[in-house]
């Protein structure tokens, strides 16, 4: 990892913050520490959700009551400095670069992750406030589970799958919740006087619309007249109707999800880009596994000047725009970049922004010189692009 150049846009006085947040926050880790880390994390969140668990039982609590303090003091204190952290390096990540650094921080604090983070340190914080055995904390403690989510690929598409769909998945929850109290109070009316106990009032009645619409069944409460009965037969069609619309929604918007990560598996794109022109079949096919793709609204900052480089970028559809010295260079279709501080390990020399909505795909370092390694060809037209750019 080099440091930031001096001057330029105030990196300079942060590289230990931008450390810091790499260390944390590198999806993939790359050195040997930052690995390290991420282990020694997703253990601290196993043995704290399992000593959790296990202290539920009455007689491990009280056996080993000294070690679950012990894990929970040490949990806690991990976390809270973890979130400490994070929020001090939020203004490192790249979307939040151009923010005043408390805007930043706000931004990240009201992110998904962070209120995850933020939870799971709660009974920290409330502790002070509130009798230590103050039941919600146990659920709270449990929440730390999520954070686990953070290193798992398949879970970040999951959520972003929620996330984009969460309109519509509040929608069927309203028609949901319409459900529940048309026929519950429908239920109400016809069952009250044959079952009083059971379904005396609406919000008694309540309790089997839910379990009758979500196909539960518990079958402690049933109808037994015949007005009821049909409106039994209806909400339990209703139901089945309902609860497959969300699951619908969500199966879709995570394919969807998925297949946005693997548009780079058509061998238009790749050969749209003029570098691989000189490959053969076989070779593209090699090049397409090493490449990732990604998606970008317009006016989104790819690249920021002075960062540290992973990868480099091929335009797969949309437009850039390069902040080079010489003046604004926009690169379309086809055309790289990225590859100046790979190649010359050195830090990033300009900022990149999206003109327009942008498919890239990324290629590793690592991968760059491998493929390199084995196409000559590709190594002089990438230097020949790159002399021309300086
Ligand atoms: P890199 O330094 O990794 O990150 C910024 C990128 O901007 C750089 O690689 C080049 O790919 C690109 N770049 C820099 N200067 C120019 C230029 N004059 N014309 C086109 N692209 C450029």
């Amino acid at each position: 990892m080099s440091e930031a150049p001096a001057g330029g846009y105030g990196l300079h006085q942060s590289s230990f913050r931008r450390r810091v947040h790499l260390v944390l926050d590198s999806a993939i880790a790359t050195e040997i520490w930052t690995l390290l880390l991420h282990r020694t994390y997703v253990t601290l969140v196993l043995t704290s959700v399992a000593a959790v668990v296990l202290e539920s039982m009455p007689e491990l609590a009280i056996r080993y009551a000294s070690w679950f303090d012990v894990v929970e003091m040490l949990s806690l204190g991990a976390f809270t400095v973890d979130y400490m952290l994070r929020l001090w390096s939020a203004p490192e990540h790249t979307p939040y670069a151009e923010m005043h650094p408390w805007r930043a921080r706000w931004e990240w604090a009201r992110t998904g992750w962070a209120i995850i983070d933020l939870l799971s340190i709660l009974p920290f914080v409330l502790a002070f406030f509130v009798p230590a055995d103050f039941k919600v904390l146990v659920l709270l403690r449990l929440l730390r589970f999520f954070k686990l989510a953070r290193y798992s690929a398949g879970m970040r598409s999951l959520l972003a799958a929620l996330e984009a769909e969460r309109k519509a998945l509040m929608a069927s929850m309203m028609v949901l919740l319409g459900l529940v109290l048309v026929t519950a109070s429908a239920m109400h009316l016809f069952e009250h006087e044959a079952q009083p106990e059971k379904f005396g009032s609406i919000p008694d009645a309540m309790w089997w619309a839910i379990v009758t619409l979500t196909t539960v069944g518990y079958g402690d409460v049933v109808p037994v007249t015949v007005a009821g009965r049909i409106v039994a037969g209806f909400t339990m069609i209703m139901g089945l109707m309902m609860l497959a619309l969300p699951i619908g929604i969500v199966a879709n918007a995570f394919a969807e999800e998925i297949h946005r990560r693997e548009f780079v598996v058509t061998w238009g794109m790749l050969a749209r880009v003029p570098l691989f022109s000189s490959l053969d079949a076989a070779e593209i096919a090699e090049v397409m596994r090493y490449l990732r793709s990604q998606t970008m609204p317009a006016q989104t900052l790819i690249v920021r000047k002075g960062e540290d480089a992973r990868c480099m970028y091929f335009v797969a559809a949309g437009e850039v725009e390069v902040e080079a010295t010489s003046g604004p260079v926009r690169l379309g279709e086809g055309r790289f970049f990225g590859e100046m501080a790979l190649l010359r390990n050195q830090p990033r020399n300009a900022n990149i922004r999206s003109v327009t909505p942008v498919k890239l795909l990324l290629l590793d370092g690592v991968d760059l010189r491998s493929i390199m390694d084995r196409n000559p060809e590709i190594q002089r037209r990438i230097e020949a692009v790159m002399a021309e750019r300086v």
